[in-house]
This record gives structure tokens, C-alpha cells and sequence, in this order.
């Protein structure tokens, strides 16, 4: 897929934020050792503070993500949480998630996160349908985002945060060629139209979508 974003202004974006630690740096260089190209799956670094930097300004104490890979938004995101916060996080991968363990244990961030492994529609779906999440982060398999998103709106309180990453598809969305570029299209028309919520797709990276529950 098309990359958006210029390669000189990506290194001048990443320049300009703060930076990566020794967790999260080694987290990246793992990640792409193990799992070469695949490693493309995970967040970038930018898009990783600004995740910390959401959850710390809605305050947010519980946080759903779906689709955790080897962890690094997930420690982004309970890294905002502070002590008493908790982090449901969904993925299908024991392997992939394996990862994600050890490095939340290096993050000090292991005993608020709540691992689930299975489908995530299922996940959510069992999750009681009351207004109590603060903030989610939706980053799984393409064609399922409609599904995510039915389940999430529910369940966030009112001026509670949802982030759908890679909105954009490299650009697709503008003339969808494949599934998931045509249910990331529709999802991304619908949004725009609910309302329940109030919405604004950023271009950062692959495009991020927050959603904002009304109340
Ligand atoms: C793009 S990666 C997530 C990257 C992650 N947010 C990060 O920062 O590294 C997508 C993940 O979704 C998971 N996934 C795919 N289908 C899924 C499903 N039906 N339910 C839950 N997780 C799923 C994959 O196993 C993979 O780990």
C-alpha cells in the first residue's frame, strides 16, 4: 500500500516528537527481527505518543484496544492510563501477543492489562453493554471494523474516545480495490453520518479516525 506521507517529512515528524525509550526501541527492533515485513502491522512511534498523550487528556481509566500484534500501542496506550487504569486488549495470536507480554512486563505496565485471545467481535460482544469506556483504539483485521465499531459505541460513556487506525488505506479509500478497502470506505461514510457521535480523520499516517461519543 501507498505510504501518504512523504518519506523526509515522516523522519521530521518522528524528529519532532517525543521520543521512543529503550522499552519501546526495543520493542520496534524485535518486532521487525522476528517478523520482517509484517512488522509494517505496528504503529509508528508518532502515532504511539499521540495515543499516551489522548488517553492522558480524557483522563481515560478503561481502555479497549482490538488488534494488540506484539504490543507497542498497547503499552502506549496503558502507559496513559496511570496505576489504577485497565486495558482490555483483543487479539487472535498467541504468538504475536506472546511478545506483547514480555514487553509490558518491562513497561511496568503488565498488571493492568487484561489479554483476551479470540475473535474480538466475540470479545466485545461479551463485554457488558453499559456506557463505561473511556477510550479504545481499533487496529485488527480490516473487514472487521464495522463490527468493532456497532460494539464499541454502546459501550463508551458519553465523551468517551474512539481511535480507528488506517482509515486511509494508503489512499484507497478515495477508489477501493479490495474488501477491505471497500468496508474501511463504508465504515468511514457511516461515522461521518452517526449520530451518536461527533468525528474528524486525521491524516496521520495511514489516516486515524477519532470519534467522539456525544452525551
Ligand atoms: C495491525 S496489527 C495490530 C498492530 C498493533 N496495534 C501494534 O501497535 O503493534 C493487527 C492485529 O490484529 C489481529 N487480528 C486479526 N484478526 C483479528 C480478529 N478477528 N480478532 C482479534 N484480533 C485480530 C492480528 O493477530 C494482529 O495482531
Amino acid at each position: 500500500m501507498a505510504d501518504i506521507i512523504d518519506p523526509d517529512i515522516s523522519d521530521y515528524l518522528l524528529a519532532h516528537s517525543t521520543p521512543a525509550d529503550d522499552v519501546l526501541r526495543d520493542l520496534a527492533t524485535e518486532t521487525r527481527r522476528t517478523y520482517g515485513g509484517m512488522a509494517g502491522m505496528q504503529i509508528s512511534h508518532d502515532e504511539g505518543e499521540f495515543l499516551t498523550m489522548l488517553v492522558r487528556l480524557i483522563g481515560a481509566r478503561y481502555a479497549v484496544e482490538v488488534g494488540v500484534f506484539t504490543g507497542y500501542s498497547s503499552t502506549c496506550i496503558a502507559r496513559g492510563l496511570g496505576k489504577d487504569g485497565r486495558l482490555i486488549a483483543c487479539d487472535v495470536s498467541e504468538e504475536y501477543t506472546s511478545m506483547a507480554r514480555r514487553y509490558w512486563a518491562r513497561a511496568g505496565v503488565d498488571e493492568l492489562i487484561d489479554l483476551r485471545i479470540g475473535p474480538a467481535a466475540d470479545t466485545l460482544r461479551a463485554l457488558p453493554r453499559e456506557p463505561a469506556v473511556d477510550f479504545a483504539f481499533i487496529d485488527a483485521d480490516k473487514t472487521g471494523y464495522p463490527d468493532y465499531y456497532a460494539e464499541l459505541v454502546p459501550r463508551m460513556r458519553p465523551g468517551g474516545l474512539i481511535a480507528l487506525d488506517n482509515v486511509l488505506r494508503g489512499g484507497n479509500v478515495l477508489s477501493p480495490s479490495s474488501d477491505s478497502d471497500r468496508v474501511v470506505a463504508g465504515l468511514n461514510d457511516r461515522i461521518v453520518a452517526d449520530d451518536r457521535v461527533e468525528s474528524v480523520m486525521l491524516p496521520l499516517r495511514d489516516g486515524v479516525t477519532l470519534v467522539r461519543k456525544l452525551g
